[in-house]
């Protein structure tokens, strides 16, 4: 089946990125409160200005915008993990707070998820998050996935003043296809 370029949902549409997202893209990345969990720190304009182009190529990265005026308010990363035979798929996403507490995020990954399972053949859906993240694993909660791990200071994205690595737990969460197609259909 081909790849989808563009998905609609009732309020978003979800489609690849272009080079003039980069405004949009800045909104929320030079917000440190927006990237505390991610591992990076917040971007520069010409960061996104790069970072546009660069996922504008990369079939990882789905830009979120709003129907009624085609805003971009956030981005969802979906990928295979490899080996390719597992068919193991990761999502991630990353929302302008501007929009967070309307259900956008829960909406499109849920559209991103079933595409995966319908159409890309995905068998698992996996997705990880810092237990500090609250917001982050309550959606994923909300999705209908299910905690299976609780990593104890697995990874660090950032060092302290001293240059020490700050270690962080990690919360590892996942659904199967024939859980998904149950519980959606
Ligand atoms: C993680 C993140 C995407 C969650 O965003 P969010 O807006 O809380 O998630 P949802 O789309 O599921 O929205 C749920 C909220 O919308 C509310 N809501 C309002 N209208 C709604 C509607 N029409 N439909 C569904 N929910 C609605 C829900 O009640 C819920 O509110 P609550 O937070 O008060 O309980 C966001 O916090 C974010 O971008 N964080 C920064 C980046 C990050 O940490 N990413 C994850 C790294 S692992």
């Amino acid at each position: 089946m081909a790849e989808k370029e563009l998905i609609e949902t009732d309020r978003l549409t979800i489609r690849r990125f272009r080079n003039d997202d980069w405004g949009d893209l800045h909104e929320y990345l030079s917000n440190a409160e927006v990237v505390r969990f991610e591992p990076y720190d917040v971007f520069s304009e010409e960061d996104c200005r790069n970072e546009a182009a660069r996922r504008s190529s990369d079939k990882a990265f789905w830009a979120v915008c709003l129907k009624e005026d085609n805003k971009l308010i956030g981005n969802i990363y979906f990928n295979r993990q490899e080996p390719d035979e597992f068919s193991n798929w990761e999502i991630g996403y990353v929302f302008n707070p501007e929009y967070w507490g309307k259900g956008y995020a829960a909406e499109s990954c849920r559209a991103i998820i079933d595409y995966g399972f319908r159409e890309l053949n995905a068998r698992r859906v996996v997705a990880m998050c810092n237990p500090e993240n609250t917001r982050s694993w309550r959606l994923l909660e909300r999705l209908g996935m299910r905690r299976e791990g609780h990593l104890v200071k697995n990874i660090y994205f950032k060092r302290d003043e001293h240059g020490e690595p700050i270690w962080n737990d990690t919360y590892e969460y996942a659904i199967l296809a024939e859980e998904w197609l149950d519980y959606s259909s």
